[in-house]
């Protein structure tokens, strides 16, 4: 008989959304009336009440974060299924690391204040004309897609999330950047005035992170505006953040207003702030223990299970080939 290989970032059968009901519960996001509710329901954690269902674009210019998108952006089908319990929103919406509001979990609140109407992102550095793009615009040109992915904290506990997004790569399509171009650096907002842990001087505000080129053209590389079926809230990274699934979470950077193309190697936030903690690259890898604690386990929020942690949290298939001859590169870095 044929052995199903069990795919090790896998926990147990009874830990995974049967799929009946997965698909059920996609079938109520989309019909407005269970949405609507489910809205307000989170609507009371965050002390805020959403508005109704309105098309992604339009949304985000007149509802701000939280406001239900109807329709749904289109669940992409090579990622529909990421092999764990899509966690729970409020459990996500109520546990989220975003310094800039604080050093702890509930920032959730505090978040609120940040004021996302009228956002724009600037586009700079090695760009044949830099520019600076509105959300509302930028989201004319760029179709919007759901994909379900899992997400590992470098602090060891990890959740699964339905983002909704595009391809960084369509973003990079529209920056042009020059051929010299080396790597992507992102840059959150600063304003202390409105996030009150950017009065604390001893971080290196604003909160910075970089790739490679190759890696921001990777197809698993999303630009994050939305998730749980809404326009991304505050406390996520509003209104724009990114996430790669297969870097430890502190790499994928939130509430975006700056990215510039450079051949210079960015140093991050974490980098800046404990180079012997936190590399450029944080690759999720296990067999790499952070100086104060291992990387071998994870807790999955919203369960009682730590499962083993595996490589590249899982998507190696897809991005392993990154890294091929960059040892030397790694060799004293420890894949940090
Ligand atoms: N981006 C900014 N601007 N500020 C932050 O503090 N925290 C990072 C990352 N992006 C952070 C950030 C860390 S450590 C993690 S684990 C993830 O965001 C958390 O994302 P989540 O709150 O959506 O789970």
């Amino acid at each position: 008989m044929k052995r199903i290989r069990k795919e090790s970032w896998l926990i147990s059968e009874n830990e995974v959304t049967p799929e009946p009901v997965f698909w059920n519960r996609r079938r109520v996001l989309a019909a407005g009336g269970g949405l609507i509710a489910a809205g307000a329901a989170a609507a009371v954690i965050r002390g805020r009440i959403p508005m109704g269902p309105m098309p992604a674009a339009a949304a985000i210019r007149a509802g701000g974060p939280g406001t239900v998108l109807d329709p749904q952006p289109l669940l992409n089908p090579k990622f529909a299924d990421a092999g764990r319990m899509v966690t729970d929103e409020e459990i996500n919406s109520t546990y989220n690391n975003f310094y800039e509001f604080g050093s702890h979990k509930k920032i959730a609140e505090a978040s609120m204040a940040l004021d996302t109407t009228g956002w724009t992102v600037a586009i700079d550095g090695m760009v044949e004309t830099p520019f600076e793009i509105g959300m509302e615009d930028l989201l004319k040109q760029i179709d919007l897609e759901e994909r379900i992915y899992r997400h590992r904290c470098v602090e060891a506990w990890s959740m699964v999330v339905p983002w909704i997004g595009f391809p960084l790569s369509k973003l990079m399509a529209l920056a042009k950047p020059l051929s010299g171009a080396k790597y992507v650096r992102f840059e959150t907002f600063h304003d202390p005035m409105v996030a009150r842990g950017q009065r604390q001087h001893w971080y290196p505000w604003p909160y910075v992170e970089g790739v490679t080129m190759a890696e921001a053209e990777n197809d698993l590389s999303l630009m994050v505006v939305g998730a749980y079926g809404k326009v991304l809230p505050q406390q996520f990274g509003a209104p724009m953040r990114l996430h790669l699934p297969w870097k430890y979470g502190f790499k994928s950077i939130k509430s975006i207003k700056k990215v510039t193309f450079t051949d210079e190697r960015p140093v991050s936030f974490w980098e800046d702030l404990a180079v012997q903690e936190y590399g450029f690259w944080a690759n999720v890898n296990p067999a790499v223990a952070h100086p104060r604690w291992s990387q071998a386990q994870e807790r999955v929020l919203g369960t009682d299970k730590r499962v083993p942690t595996v490589r590249f949290n899982g998507y190696g298939a897809e991005v392993a080939h990154l890294y091929d001859g960059l040892e030397a590169e790694f060799a004293d870095r420890l894949w940090r």
